[in-house]
């Protein structure tokens, strides 16, 4: 693996994320899981690189970030992965177990306990240190809020210090 400036991959991370890539979790009992994004942001706040996540309540995902406070981003860059992206995208942990369904191999991260995926080739270790939840009162914008959030399942917002992004030789 060879460790990357942030500032460098930035933009490759965000043409990826609009493509999709995998947020991935684990508590400290071991349960770990995966699943796809497309939303979030890159950019600087508090002094550091910063990665900001969106979870929504009803994800398993949030059940185990709330628990272990990091995560790592792994980015299918040259090996598009797009029905595992899918199958992530719309099927729960809670349901299955998609590194076994998807055959995505869970490999050991660098600074956190969050694996990373072996399949892909562009990575970023995470460790939050501000999260913010999201409700009705602070849209400016209804448009927004009745076509993302009909149901109330607002987002949690977390802003990920990067720790580490490196990429497969
Ligand atoms: C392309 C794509 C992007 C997605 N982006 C997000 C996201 O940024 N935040 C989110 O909470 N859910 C997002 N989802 C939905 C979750 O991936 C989906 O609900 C998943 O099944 C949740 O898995 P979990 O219950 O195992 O956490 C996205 C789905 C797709 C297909």
């Amino acid at each position: 693996m060879r460790e990357m400036k942030f500032s460098d991959m930035s933009k490759e991370m965000l043409e990826q994320l609009q493509r999709g890539a995998f947020i991935t979790v684990k508590d400290k009992d071991g349960n770990t899981n995966t699943m796809t994004i497309a939303w979030g942001s890159i950019g600087y706040m508090w002094n550091k690189p910063i990665f900001t996540a969106m979870v929504r309540y009803s994800r398993y995902t949030y059940d185990i970030i709330e628990r272990s406070n990091e995560f790592t981003v792994s980015f299918p860059i040259n090996n598009d992965l797009k029905n595992e992206l899918s199958i992530c995208g719309r099927k729960s942990g809670r349901d299955i177990d998609k590194f076994k369904d998807c055959n995505l191999n869970p490999l050991e991260s660098k600074n956190v306990d969050a694996p990373i995926i072996k399949e892909c080739d562009l990575y970023m270790e995470c460790k939050v240190v501000y999260k913010q939840e999201m409700n009705e009162d602070g849209f400016l914008d209804n448009n927004v809020k009745d076509k993302c959030y009909p149901d109330g399942d607002y987002h949690v917002l977390y802003y990920g210090e990067i720790l580490s992004v490196y990429m497969n030789d």
